[in-house]
C-alpha cells in the first residue's frame, strides 16, 4: 500500500486528477471505478478543467460508479446518477452509452446486481477505481458485517451513514435505508485502486484499515491485501499514521 500525504484537500484532489489523467493517456480506452460523496468532488472539478483545458479524452473511457440509493430516481437530486452528471459527465465528452451506474429502480433487484457485476467482467474489469471512506471504514456501500461480500449486491445502510449522509436531504427520514452497492470483491478485481480521504473524522478509519486486522468489520481492510492501492490522504486523515509509512507530496 502506497500513502501519499498532502498539505490539503485542494492537492488531493489535483493529485488525484492527474492520475485519473495519466490512465486515461496511457489506456484511452479504460475503464474507470468511479465513487461519489463529499471527498471526491474537487477531482472531478480539477478533471472538468483539464478537459476544457484540452488535457484529456473522456471519449472511449468507460465508467462504473460504485453504488447508488435504492428508490431514488435518476433526476432525484440527491440520487448518484444526478450527482455524476453534475460533477462529470455533464462536462465532459465522455459517451453516455459508456456510463454504468447500478439502477436503484429496476424491477428486480436481484436481477440488477447479477446484470452489473456481469457487464463489469464484459469490459475486462475495472483499470482504477476511485474510492472515499466511510467514517466506519466503508467501501461503496459495503457497511461493516460479518461477511466480505463478494459481488454486487444490496445493502441496508448503517445508521452512521445514514447520519453523515443526512446533510445532502432535508430530513433524516428521507435518507434511503438500502443501496445497491459493488461488494468488496468486485472492488478488490480493479486493477488500481485510488482511496481518497481528508479530514480529522477519517483519521480512525484509515488508521485502523493500514494497521488493523483485515476483516469484514472494517471493510476498508482488505486493501491491505490489494497488489497496488495508493491512498491519496491530506494531514488530518493521516494524523494517526507513522511518519515513516507515507511519502509526503
Ligand atoms: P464522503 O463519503 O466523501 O462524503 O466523506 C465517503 C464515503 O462514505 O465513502
Amino acid at each position: 500500500m502506497r500513502i501519499l500525504v498532502c498539505k490539503d484537500y485542494n492537492e488531493v484532489s489535483q493529485k488525484a486528477a492527474q492520475m485519473i489523467l495519466s490512465q486515461i493517456t496511457l489506456k484511452p480506452n479504460c475503464v474507470l471505478g468511479l465513487a461519489t460523496g463529499s471527498t471526491p468532488i474537487g477531482m472531478y472539478e480539477n478533471l472538468v478543467t483539464m478537459y476544457q483545458q484540452g488535457l484529456v479524452d473522456f471519449s472511449e473511457v468507460q465508467t462504473f460508479n460504485l453504488d447508488e440509493y435504492l428508490s431514488i430516481s435518476p433526476t432525484n437530486e440527491q440520487s448518484y446518477h444526478y450527482f455524476m452528471n453534475e460533477y462529470l459527465f455533464n462536462h465532459v465528452n465522455i459517451d453516455k452509452n459508456h456510463i454504468h451506474i447500478p439502477n436503484g429502480m429496476a424491477d428486480s433487484m436481484q436481477e440488477e446486481c447479477i446484470r452489473y457485476e456481469q457487464l463489469i467482467k464484459d469490459v475486462g474489469g475495472i483499470d482504477i477505481q476511485v474510492l472515499g471512506i466511510g467514517h466506519n471504514a466503508h467501501i461503496g456501500f459495503n457497511e461493516p458485517t460479518i461477511n466480505f461480500e463478494k459481488g454486487t449486491h444490496i445493502v441496508e445502510l448503517d445508521e452512521s451513514t445514514r447520519q453523515a449522509n443526512a446533510r445532502f436531504f432535508n430530513h433524516i427520514d428521507e435518507v434511503p435505508k438500502y443501496a445497491i452497492t459493488m461488494g468488496t470483491g468486485s472492488i478488490f478485481k480493479s486493477r488500481k485502486i485510488m482511496l481518497l480521504a481528508t479530514g480529522t473524522s477519517k483519521a480512525q478509519a484509515i488508521h485502523d484499515m493500514v494497521y488493523g486486522k483485515v476483516q469484514p468489520e472494517v471493510p476498508a481492510s482488505i486493501l491491505q491485501f490489494h497488489h497496488d492501492v495508493v491512498l491519496i490522504l491530506d494531514e488530518e486523515a493521516a494524523s494517526l499514521l507513522l511518519d515513516g509509512d507515507y511519502k509526503r507530496v
